[in-house]
Order: structure tokens, then sequence, then C-alpha cells
């Protein structure tokens, strides 16, 4: 094995290691070296400076050739600007409905506007209400766990939801709600144009494909939205409540197609590395 082949298994071997960190599968096999390159780079990361700027861009780091698109593709200065615009000029004081109301903060989304995923949810929790960003609380940890796996860091990928503002008690969204919201959301996909955009939860799937087929049915099965495609899967809340083997690897699953569609490394699989 030369340098280069090594460094790639190697590499391959974290991911595994971080999957298997992630969704608690044994399906993969993990060598010694492999545990201390991880421990070695979890090291680096924590000396490392914490600002935006230093993190790799999710750009940098994909392979896949590019798509052929029909609208040229703005710039990321341009991509940066519409998106602040939006969410200061409108979003940021919406009152367009209801939730409005009893909300804290909206929760616009965050994220590098360039990056190829963009993870949708359901909307707003408690702790997201808060601190006016998403998926802080519990889910969200988890949720950070599974981009970690995808050899990601949360700041390579974009995040937002149906809708921007918190429905009381975590009830889930009206559907006069999501109708309001979701003109925002589809403006912030259009900007961004990612190349794959993975829908967490039954709400988001049913509203992004307009349809009331259930999860079941859809997860783990590639879909459209305008031409981008879409991977249906859990939402990382409900993989908290049903914590089970079939749940968690239905996620994997989901998620390493999702990998593959955009160029990133599979991580290595048990018996052949
Ligand atoms: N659940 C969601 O659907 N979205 C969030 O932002 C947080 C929790
Ligand atoms: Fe406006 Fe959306 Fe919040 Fe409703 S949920 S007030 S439409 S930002």
């Amino acid at each position: 094995m030369n340098v280069a082949d090594n460094s790639k298994a190697h590499a391959r071997a974290r991911l595994a290691l971080r999957a298997e960190r992630a969704f608690g599968l044994d399906s993969v096999r993990i060598s010694e070296e492999s545990v201390q390159a991880e421990a070695k780079i979890t090291s680096m990361k924590t000396e490392a400076s914490p600002e935006f700027s230093t993190v790799p861009r999710a750009t940098d780091l994909f392979a896949a050739p590019p798509v052929t698109i029909s609208l040229p593709v703005k710039s990321t200065s341009e991509k940066v600007s519409l998106l602040k615009m939006m969410n200061e000029n409108e979003v940021r004081d919406c009152p367009k409905c209801r939730l409005c109301e009893t909300r804290t903060n909206t929760v616009f989304g965050e994220g590098d506007p360039d990056s190829k995923i963009m993870f949708i949810g359901e909307g707003p929790g408690e702790n997201e209400d808060l601190q006016g960003r998403p998926f802080v609380g519990r889910a969200g940890e988890l949720l950070n766990k599974w981009i970690t796996a995808m050899g990601l860091r949360r700041e390579q990928v974009f995040i937002a939801n149906i809708v921007k503002c918190r429905p009381p008690g975590n009830r889930e969204p009206a559907p006069d709600e999501v109708a309001t919201c979701t003109p925002y959301l589809v403006r912030q996909i259009e900007i961004i144009h990612p190349r794959v955009i993975v829908t967490l939860g039954r709400p988001s799937m049913q509203y992004m494909l307009q349809t009331k087929n259930s999860m079941g049915k859809m997860r783990g099965t590639w879909q459209d939205w305008r031409g981008v495609k879409l991977m249906p899967t859990y939402h990382p809340a409900y993989v908290l409540r049903s914590y089970t083997y079939e749940t968690r690897k239905a996620v994997w699953d989901d998620l390493q197609m999702v990998m593959k569609e955009v160029g990133l490394p599979l991580p290595a699989r048990k018996g052949k590395e």
C-alpha cells in the first residue's frame, strides 16, 4: 500500500469509527491505528482556532463533478448578502402568522451557503427559540453526530426548518403556518442551490414532497424537489425516542446514500478496508 492509499484507508476507518459512535452500530471494522489517528485529530481540533474562517469549506472537500444546472450559480458573497437581507428585513421580525405571538426568536437557519447538502427539520423547539439557532437541543446534538459521521462539520452544511418560529408546546406546525412560512424556505433553497436536500422527519418530508405518504414508505428512497435530489430520513428526535438498531441503521443507510451522491468518501466496511 502506498502512502496515499494508506491515508485514504485511514480516513475511511476514521469515518467508520465516527459512524459507530453516532449510530451505535458495530457493522464496521476499526483498527487500533485508526482509533489513535482519530484521537490525534480530535486533539488537534480542540487546539485549533474556532473561527469560522479556518473551517475548510464543504466545496473544498466534495469531489463530485458539478451538475448541469439551468440557472447561473450565485457567488458566495451574493448568497451571503441575499440570505442576510432576507433574515434581517423579513424573517427576524416577521408578523405573518400566529407563531410570532409566542416566539422568543425566529430561527432563520445557518451554515455554509455553498454547501451541497441542506438539512430541513420541522420547527424550532424550546432551546432553538431561546437561542435563535436551529438544532441546538438534544435532537441537535444527535444531528451533529450524524454530520460528523458523514465526515463533515456542522458549519459545512446548511440547516433550516419548515417554520421559523416555535410552535407552542412543540406541537406540529399547522398547515396554514407551514403555508405562510415556507416561501422563506423555498427562497433559501433557491439561493443556496444544494445538490441534495435531506428532510428530517415526517412533517418536513410531507411538506417538501406535497404528499401524505408515511415515513416508512418514503425514507431511504431518492425523491425530487424541483430538480434537486431529496432524501427523506427520520428526525433525530424520533431516533432518540425510538433508539433501536433498525432506526439507527436506517438513518445511517440514508445518509450514506447522500454521501455517495455528493462524492464524500464512504467509511470502511467490515472485512474490506
Ligand atoms: N427540531 C427541529 O425540527 N428543528 C429544530 O431546529 C430543532 C428541533
Ligand atoms: Fe413569520 Fe414563519 Fe414565524 Fe410565521 S413561523 S411568524 S411566517 S417567520
